[in-house]
């Protein structure tokens, strides 16, 4: 199936957080994309039901920095297929995958628990970054999700005694990504899943140095039903519960007969998400450039204000020496001024 088959659904875009005039125009290019798509996206046939929903084509509502971008179009249909009870992040950051799994559940009116799991301090991989991370995470979150989600704030061992064996439906793991980082952290979290349990691991692409969930997806991948996505550095899907969800099992199915039609939807479903991503930076980018523009009109305009004041003061002063010039050229050419100059001249003289 062609990738263009797989594009962003018509009036998609009311959905996406495009605040403010000057991102009109973002809305009305994302609105040309959509209906030239539109047409393709009708064509597809009934196959993809085992791994496309209507939730697949969402948008997020918080986009921010993220290496994640593109599997937002997964993670949707995912939740939306999993139905889970409980959803675990390990590694929020900005929020990115934490926000689309807590989109996903409150649109479905899912009955979910959601914990996301970060010291919020960065590491080496991701970078050391302050406070105002995780400021604004805690913003959305209590003005959101505050109902169903919680921010647990600390190391992900630390967590482990906060959530019930058995419990967790889906496992997001985003942390470090060495290789004795993403063992640990899975072998730590293993008992938390339920017998219906999803686990997703991000970067199983990624091959740079540090870098070793591929190693540790090459060991896991063939002991449980899988799937693996290769764009966006990679999401590996890993169903370890017993009794998965049967949406899970036909994925699964269903990916393994077309793996490549599945990764090429995705693939495309995610490019639209990067695409919409850089749209909304440049507009972030133009809206603060804006407000540049008019500090700087403002700080011209007290400029000329100080510069009129200080010339009229000048040209006062100027007045008034002229004035002065005058009196003194009137006093010295006076009858009085005449008749004193004698009495002038001795006082100069005894003067010591
Ligand atoms: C790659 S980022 C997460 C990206 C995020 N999922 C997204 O959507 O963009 C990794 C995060 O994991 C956190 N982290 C790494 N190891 C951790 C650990 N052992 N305990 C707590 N947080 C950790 C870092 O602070 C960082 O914010």
């Amino acid at each position: 199936m062609d990738r263009a088959t797989y594009q962003i659904s018509p009036n998609s875009y009311d959905e996406v957080d495009l605040r403010g005039p000057r991102q009109a125009w973002v809305k009305r290019s994302i609105e040309e994309a959509d209906l030239n798509n539109f047409a393709d996206a009708k064509s597809s046939t009934n196959s993809s039901e085992a791994w496309l929903r209507a939730s697949s084509y969402w948008k997020p509502t918080h986009i921010t920095t993220s290496a994640w971008l593109g599997h937002a179009p997964f993670a949707f249909w995912l939740v939306d297929a999993v139905r889970p009870r409980s959803i675990v992040e390990l590694g929020t950051h900005f929020g990115f995958s934490y926000f689309v799994f807590c989109e996903a559940a409150h649109r479905l009116n899912l009955e979910t628990r959601a914990y996301a799991l970060d010291t919020w301090q960065g590491d080496d991989q991701a970078g050391i970054y302050g406070e105002e991370v995780f400021d604004s995470v805690a913003a959305i979150n209590n003005s959101e999700y505050s109902s169903f989600s919680t921010l647990l704030r600390g190391l992900f061992d630390d967590s482990l005694p906060s959530i019930a064996d058995g419990s967790v439906d889906l496992l997001h793991i985003d942390g470090r990504h060495g290789y004795e980082d993403i063992t640990h952290d899975f072998e730590a979290w293993l008992p938390k899943m339920s017998s219906r349990g999803v686990v997703i691991f991000h970067d199983i692409a990624e091959r740079q140095d540090g870098f070793g969930v591929w190693k540790f997806w090459e060991e896991v991948e063939d002991q449980y039903p899988s799937f693996a996505f290769e764009h966006s550095h990679g999401l590996g899907v890993l169903g370890v519960g017993k009794i998965l969800p049967p949406t899970v099992e036909a994925f699964f199915a269903a990916a393994a007969e077309s793996p490549e039609q599945v990764r090429a939807a995705y693939e495309s479903l995610g490019l639209e998400i990067e695409r919409l991503a850089e749209l909304h930076h440049s507009a972030q980018n133009a809206e603060a450039l804006a407000m540049n523009v008019a500090a700087s009109d403002e700080a011209l305009r007290q400029a000329q204000a100080e510069l009129r004041e200080a010339r009229a003061r000048f040209e006062s002063a100027e007045a008034d020496t002229v004035g002065l010039r005058q009196q003194l050229l009137e006093l010295q050419t006076s009858t009085s001024w005449t008749l004193t100059r004698p009495f002038r001249a001795i006082s100069a003289r005894l003067k010591p």
